[in-house]
C-alpha cells in the first residue's frame, strides 16, 4: 500500500498533459478498459502501484487458488481463455491469459506509480492526478492532467486488520491472508484462520492438505454452497433459474440442493443466514462461499470450527464460548476494503465506503470493478465505459482539434 499522506513537492513534481483517458489500475478492471478503448483508438495512460499487471492475482492471492467461477463468466471483453483451459482455471493460467491481454491490446501501464489524490479543477475543467514513484533512494511525483478518469483500483485493494483484543500481545506470526501463499511453512502448527468466506474457507482447506490444524472462526453466520450441483457449476445453474424465476425462489432451490449435498451446516458450527444467498449478495454484498472441500474437512473434524474471539493472549485466544485454546500462528482472512476514499476528492459519486454509485459519475468520471459481480461485472462495466468515452471521443474529434485545449491547458498550468 502506498502512503496516501503524500507531500506536496511542488518544485518537483512533473506535469503530464493526458490526450484520453487517465486509467488508475492495472488490474482486470482496468485492462479490460483500456483494451475496449484501444480497440476504438481512443489514448489512454494505466497508472499502477504495482511493478506488474494484476497485482492482486500476482503478489496477493494464494498459491492454490483458482478461479471460482466457471471460464464464461471470467474471461475480458475481446479475448476467450484458450480452449485448452480447464472449467475453473488456475492463478498461474489466469495471469498467464491476462498478460496475454494486455500484449494482445498493447496495454503498458506506469508501473511504480501510486496514486495519492485525484481532484477535479473547476477552473480548468480537467482532472487532477497526482502519482508518487519511490525507491529507496529517490521519491517523485507527477501530476497527470486529463478530462476523463476511470477508476479501476478494485473492491480488494487493502486487508481489513480488525481490531482485536491483546492481539499485539499475541507471541507467533499474524498476517493477513493477502501474504498467505501456502499452508507448507505451516506444517504441524496450530493455526487459528480468522474468517469463514472463500478466503478463511480455501486458507483453512489448504493448511490441513499441508498437515497444520487450522481452527476458523466463523463470528455470525455464512452460506457454504458446493461449487458444483449434480456436475454443473451452482453459479451458472442460478444464472440459468434467475432467468425463468424470481430471486428468492431461486434461492430457496439452492439451499434444498445444497442441504442433499452437505447436509445441515449448522450441525457443524455454520449457522445459515436468514436471507438466502442470493439476495444477501445482492441486498448486502457479503458473498456465499462455494466450496471446493473445506466443509469435508470440517465434516472430518480437519478443520476445526470455533466461535468468535473474545481476546488473544500470548501463546492461545479466549472465544466467546468460553474456551481457550492454543495456537501457533493467526491468519486473518478478514475481508478487503476499497482505498478510493483515501486519494480521490469527489464525494458524491463514490460513497465512504469506497464504493460508487453506478460506472459513471460527474465530469468524465468513472468507476470500473466495484458492482460485487468479479470479473463478469468487471467486463460488463468495461464496455459500457468505452462505449461511453467513445462516443464523446468522437463528438469531439468530429467537432475540432484542440482548438480551445491548448491555450485553456496552458493557463491552468501556469497558476502552478
Ligand atoms: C483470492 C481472490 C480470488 C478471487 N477469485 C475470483 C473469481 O474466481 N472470479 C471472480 O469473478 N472474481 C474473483 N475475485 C474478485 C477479484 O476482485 C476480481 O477477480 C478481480 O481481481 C477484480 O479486478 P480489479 O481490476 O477490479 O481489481 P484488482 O485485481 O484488485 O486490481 C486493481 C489494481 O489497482 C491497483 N491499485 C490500487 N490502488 C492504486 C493506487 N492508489 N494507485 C495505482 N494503482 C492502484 C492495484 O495494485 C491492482 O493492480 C477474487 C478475489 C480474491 C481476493
Ligand atoms: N477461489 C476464489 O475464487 C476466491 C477465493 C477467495 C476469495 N475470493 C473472493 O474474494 C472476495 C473476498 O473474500 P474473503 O473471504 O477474503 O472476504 P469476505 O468474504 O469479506 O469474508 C471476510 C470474513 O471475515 C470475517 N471477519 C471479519 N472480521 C472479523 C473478526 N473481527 N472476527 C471474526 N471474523 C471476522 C467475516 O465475518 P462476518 O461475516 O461475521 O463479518 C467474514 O467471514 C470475495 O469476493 C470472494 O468471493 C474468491
Amino acid at each position: 500500500m502506498c502512503n496516501f499522506i503524500g507531500e506536496n513537492n511542488f518544485f518537483g513534481r512533473r506535469c503530464v498533459w493526458v490526450n484520453g483517458p487517465v486509467i488508475v489500475g492495472a488490474g482486470p478492471s482496468g485492462l479490460a478498459v483500456a483494451a475496449c478503448l484501444r480497440e476504438q483508438g481512443i489514448p489512454f495512460v494505466v497508472i499502477e502501484r504495482s511493478d506488474c499487471i494484476a497485482s492482486l492475482w500476482q503478489k496477493h492471492t494464494y498459491d492454490r487458488v483458482k478461479l471460482h467461477l466457471p471460464k464464461k463468466f471470467c474471461q475480458l471483453p475481446r479475448l476467450t481463455f484458450p480452449q485448452e483451459y480447464p472449467e475453473y482455471p488456475s492463478k498461474k493460467q489466469f495471469i498467464t491469459y491476462l498478460e496475454n491481454y494486455a500484449e494482445t491490446f498493447d496495454i503498458k501501464p506506469h508501473f511504480n506509480e501510486c496514486v495519492l489524490s485525484a481532484k477535479y479543477d473547476e477552473a480548468c475543467h480537467f482532472w487532477r492526478v497526482v502519482t508518487v514513484s519511490k525507491t529507496d533512494l529517490t521519491r517523485s511525483e507527477t501530476e497527470y492532467m486529463c478530462q476523463m478518469l476511470v477508476v479501476a483500483t478494485g473492491e480488494n485493494a487493502e486487508g481489513v486488520v480488525p481490531e482485536i483484543d491483546g492481539l499485539e500481545e499475541f507471541s507467533g506470526e499474524v498476517i493477513h491472508v493477502r501474504d498467505y501463499k501456502s499452508g507448507k511453512s505451516y506444517n504441524g502448527k496450530k493455526v487459528l484462520v480468522v474468517g469463514c468466506g472463500n478466503s478463511g474457507m480455501e486458507v483453512s482447506l489448504d493448511l490441513s492438505n499441508h498437515n497444520a490444524k487450522p481452527s476458523m472462526v466463523v463470528r455470525s453466520s455464512v452460506h457454504v454452497l458446493p461449487r458444483e450441483i449434480m456436475g454443473k457449476s451452482t453459479f451458472d445453474l442460478a444464472m440459468m433459474l434467475m432467468k425463468w424465476i424470481p430471486l428468492w425462489l431461486v434461492d430457496k432451490l439452492l439451499l434444498i440442493l445444497t442441504w442433499f449435498i452437505l447436509g445441515n451446516t449448522q450441525n457443524y458450527g455454520i449457522k445459515r443466514p436468514s436471507l438466502g444467498p442470493l439476495q444477501l449478495k445482492n441486498h448486502h454484498g457479503k458473498t456465499p462461499v462455494l466450496d471446493i472441500g473445506a466443509f469435508q474437512k470440517i465434516r472430518s473434524g480437519d478443520i476445526t470450527v470455533v466461535p468468535g474471539i473474545k481476546r488473544f493472549n500470548r501463546n492461545s485466544v479466549d472465544l466467546v464460548n468460553g474456551e481457550t485454546i492454543d495456537i501457533d500462528s493467526v491468519v486473518l482472512a478478514t475481508g478487503y476494503r476499497s482505498n478510493v476514499p483515501y486519494w480521490l476528492q469527489e464525494t458524491e459519486f463514490f460513497a465512504k465506503n469506497g464504493f460508487p454509485n453506478g460506472w459513471k459519475g460527474k465530469h468524465g468520471l468513472y468507476a470500473s470493478g466495484f458492482t460485487r459481480k468479479g470479473l463478469a461485472g468487471a467486463s460488463a462495466d468495461a464496455i459500457k465505459i468505452s462505449q461511453d468515452i467513445g462516443k464523446g471521443w468522437k463528438e469531439v474529434s468530429n467537432k475540432n482539434k484542440n482548438k480551445q485545449k491548448v491555450p485553456t491547458l496552458r493557463r491552468c498550468i501556469s497558476t502552478f
